[in-house]
């Protein structure tokens, strides 16, 4: 089975990916755009060919390339689990002839009008949305759906150029700052706790799920500095409060057909139970919440995606004993991390709970927290019971502070 994965080497994950390809049996070619010596060691060693191409945004040349370096060769799978890279890898299939996502299916995935008039045909509660290119437009739609509401890119990624409208003076403010923006989406602002819903698929069946709860909601980590966001992946996915998302979940990948391979859905949660989708990609969640998952079950979940995608089956399983949190956090001041507080009681507390440390030592340059939700590194730890990983976790939250300067 010859497998071709685009960025085998970038970004964090997708060396782990690759692996899980070759382990699950398969002869893995890669394609991407940054030198064969600078892929990760783990990288060189599971694939059997790499194609280096300039850009991977030029379809054309990446498929020259492709065609020249395969000669007769037949590819059996294209997968790619990057987001800029879902349109690309569908591109590939039709080109060569691939089963697999198609060109109309993926961009039900990336465009988030055409993902939401989709769902509303299936009778799946989207928020009330109107996609604009106009100041006109937008303005129209902002009185149409009615305060407060959502203005965000229709192809946004890592909540940029997202913002909440509750008045007419913050809409005036907001409008100059999306006129970069192609076409914006205005959304009905949905006021409650928010989730996701990860899976990986066989042929429209999901055969394994995940369901993380964003503590607090992405819009607000991402707009406030001092706060040390957490993503729990839960044990209980069958609690009661997660059964309406759960099920939205199933609904949302019959309705966009999806074939085979990892999703990440994010959804909402309403004081009064309603719940409300938000968004949904071909492709698995980023900032290492996919070891989260390996964590909360112990097993192989990129080995398990590979066999999956390879042999349309999925025999690497595990079972759900554990709460995970990822507290991600972000240095004081800017510059070089100078020195981080309350690191040993805590450790002394929680240490043998902690499974993954990533913390950026002294002397380190600090990351954009903007950019990367990573931001200066983070803590996973993990717990059976839920109400101790979150004690936990607000207790890395606060206790632990890192400084720079
Ligand atoms: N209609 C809405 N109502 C309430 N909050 C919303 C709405 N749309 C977006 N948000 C907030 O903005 C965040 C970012 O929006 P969304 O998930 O659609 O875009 P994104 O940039 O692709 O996100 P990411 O890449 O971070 O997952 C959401 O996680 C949520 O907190
Ligand atoms: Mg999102």
């Amino acid at each position: 089975m010859n497998v071709l994965i685009i960025s085998p080497g970038y970004p964090a994950d997708m060396p782990e990916f690759t692996r899980g390809l070759a382990e699950a049996g398969a002869q893995v070619v890669g394609v991407g755009d940054s030198g064969q010596q600078t892929l990760p060691e783990p990288v060189r060693r599971a694939l059997a060919a790499y194609v280096q191409v300039p850009s991977l945004w030029d379809s054309a040349a990446v498929i020259a390339a492709l065609r020249e370096r395969l000669g007769g060769q037949r590819l059996d799978r294209i997968e790619c689990l990057w987001e800029p890279g879902i349109m690309l890898a569908a591109e590939l299939r039709a080109h060569f002839g691939v089963a697999g996502q198609t060109l109309g299916q993926a961009h039900r995935f990336r465009d988030k009008e055409a993902m939401k008039v989709a769902l509303d045909a299936a009778g799946i509660r989207t928020p009330r949305h109107v996609a604009v290119n106009s100041i006109a437009q937008c303005v129209e739609a902002v009185h149409a759906i009615g305060l407060p509401v959502i203005l965000k890119p229709i192809d946004g990624a890592g909540s940029a150029d997202t913002y909440r409208v509750a008045s007419e003076d913050e809409l005036r403010a907001v409008l100059p700052l999306l006129r970069h923006v192609p076409r914006v989406s205005v959304e009905e602002f949905i006021d409650g706790e928010e989730f996701t819903f990860d899976t990986i698929t066989i042929g429209g069946e999901i055969a394994y799920y995940n369901v993380a709860w964003y503590r607090p909601r992405p819009l607000i980590a991402r707009s406030n500095e001092w706060i040390s966001p957490q993503v729990i992946a839960l044990r209980d996915v069958d609690a009661p409060r997660l059964a309406g998302g759960v099920r939205m979940g199933f609904d949302v990948i019959r309705a966009l057909e999806f074939d085979t391979g990892f999703t990440h859905m994010e959804w909402y949660r309403k004081s009064d139970g309603e719940v409300v989708f938000g968004e949904i990609g071909a492709r698995p969640p980023g900032a290492h919440q996919v070891e989260q998952m390996q964590y909360a079950c112990d097993f192989d979940v990129f080995r398990a995606w590979g066999e999956a995608v390879t042999q349309g089956r999925m025999t690497t399983r595990g079972e759900r004993r554990y709460n995970v949190a990822t507290i991600y956090k972000r240095a004081r001041g800017v510059g070089r991390i100078t020195r981080i507080e309350g690191a040993a009681a805590l450790q002394q507390r929680y240490g043998r709970h902690v499974v993954w440390n990533t913390l950026l030592p002294p002397g380190t340059p600090r990351r954009d927290w903007k950019k990367t939700l990573v931001s200066d590194g983070f803590i996973m730890l993990r717990h059976p019971d839920l109400a101790a990983t979150l004690d936990m976790a607000d207790a890395v939250g606060t206790d632990l502070q890192m400084y720079a300067e």
